[in-house]
């Protein structure tokens, strides 16, 4: 199959990188011709592990091209994916879909021939009718079935989450793009993965429905933590006790800052608007989006508990930015929040994030960004874990104890253990398990 990926960002290059590695022809499109013209020369614009080697493989094996030339791309192939970004529109909090349309509107300016057009982007119920009626509005002649086909990978996991997926979805009103869109993922379908046809405003509703049923749980296991601090239970063991249930599943009941990131702020934001805007409100995720926005400022206030009450003056070390691990992406962090208000209320923040950043630059306010996480430590009153990084779980807390000024530490992800922290003289926070605030 000829495929042409419009957008070459966390997804569209993911994905077409992928489709390429399956054995498919692949140009990825992008309108940042900086994007395209590192990729030409090898330079990945993100961070995902194993995405670098992928495609330099596959471009070497010359089933892998980079473009800004849309035109010549799309004419050139059997699908054409859309893998734009649907951000949130700040005004009215619905997804913001100017990229999806534009895309749309130069597709249908250069197909030729029947051509599939895939919305791989996130995007509201009813846009692929939308984006069908541009098509024929901008080129009556042209001939394309619109399909969804919304994508499940997460970031830091994305290549396994795309080549060993837990289903595909598709959605078609159009016949003729069924036995292409089995072609496409035929890869995928020997290996049992299920390939679930649906229409197609089904298939965009399950996107919004996935991300918010897993925001819903992790802001779930968020206000258990709460009350765990309250009545002196363990949130971890309530987790576990839960999760092994196997109608509930141990997955996404990780108490933490507040979920974050590119997708379920703002996926979880666009289907309460859409949702009100049918008259069918979703009340559950109305307040599991509030109860999440109000959750990072709480942390704020933990670690300022934690300092005394009052950080002004005080130096604090922020050990990870990202929204989790292995991403550099920092769209929506919870750490944006925290850096903010501690900046805000006086605090010195130094931090450390391995991969995040260049990109946490243009979010945060001013603040000193450190050579590693010992560097970062180095002269504070209260040391704070906001992201998981695998560097942060195993920190040498001798070392750490000797370099702080004021042995505290908050972990906001519960990488630590209690016992271990105090036996080095740290007064130690976490989230949801008892007597948390334990000091040597
Ligand atoms: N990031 C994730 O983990 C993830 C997971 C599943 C689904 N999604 C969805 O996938 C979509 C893309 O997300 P992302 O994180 O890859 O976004 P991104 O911002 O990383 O990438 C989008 C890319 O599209 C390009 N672009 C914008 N308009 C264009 C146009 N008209 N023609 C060509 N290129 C254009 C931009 O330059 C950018 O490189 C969103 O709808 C998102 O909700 C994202």
């Amino acid at each position: 199959m000829k495929i042409t990926m419009i957008g070459s960002g966390y997804v569209g290059l993911v994905s077409g990188v992928c489709f390429a590695e399956f054995g498919h022809d692949v140009i990825c499109m992008d309108l940042n011709a900086e994007k395209i013209e590192g990729l030409k020369k090898g330079i990945i614009p993100i961070f995902e592990p194993g995405l670098e080697e992928m495609t330099l493989d596959n471009v070497k094996a010359g089933r892998l091209s980079f473009t800004t030339d849309i035109k010549a791309a799309v004419a050139a192939s059997d699908v054409v994916f859309i893998g734009v970004g649907t951000p949130t529109n700040k005004e009215t909090g619905h997804a913001d879909l100017k990229y999806v349309y534009a895309a749309a509107r130069d597709i249908a300016q250069a197909v030729d021939g029947f051509t599939v057009v895939v919305t791989k982007s996130t995007v509201p119920v009813g846009t692929g009718d939308e984006v069908e009626r541009i098509i024929r509005e901008t080129n009556p002649d042209a001939d394309v079935a619109v399909v969804s086909n919304p994508e499940f990978l997460r970031e830091g996991a994305a290549i396994k989450d795309f080549m060993i997926p837990n289903r595909i979805v598709v959605g078609i009103e159009d016949e003729r793009a069924r036995p292409v869109m089995t072609e496409v993922y035929r890869p995928l379908f020997i290996n049992q993965s299920p390939l679930m046809f649906t229409t197609r405003r089904t298939s965009e509703l399950i996107k919004y429905a996935a991300n918010a049923f897993l925001a819903m749980k992790i802001t779930y296991i968020n206000e258990m933590a709460d009350l765990c601090e309250a009545v002196g239970a363990n949130v971890q063991e309530v987790a576990r006790g839960i999760g092994l249930d196997n109608r509930i599943g141990t997955k996404f009941l990780h108490a933490g800052p507040g979920y974050g990131g590119s997708c379920f702020p703002k996926d979880t934001l666009a289907l309460v608007k859409t949702a009100q805007d049918f008259g069918a409100p979703i009340t559950l995720i109305e307040t599991t989006v509030a109860v999440n926005d109000a959750r990072k400022s709480k942390m704020t206030d933990k670690i300022v508990k934690a300092l005394g009450g009052d950080v002004k003056g005080k130096t604090v070390s922020i050990l990870g930015l990202t929204f989790k691990p292995e991403t550099d992406d920092m769209r929506d962090s919870p750490s944006i929040t925290i850096v903010s208000e501690l900046t805000e209320a006086g605090a010195t923040v130094r931090a450390f994030d391995p991969e995040g950043m260049e990109q946490a630059k243009s979010v945060l306010p001013p603040i000193t960004y450190c050579e590693g996480a010992y560097d970062a430590v180095t002269g504070a009153d209260a040391v704070v874990i906001v992201t998981e990084w695998n560097e942060f779980r195993g920190l040498d807390l001798k070392r750490v104890r000797s370099l702080v000024r004021t042995p505290v530490l908050v972990d906001l992800r519960n990488v630590y253990r209690k016992e271990e922290v105090a036996r080095h003289g740290f007064t130690y926070s976490s989230i949801g398990r008892p007597s948390e605030d334990i000091t040597a």
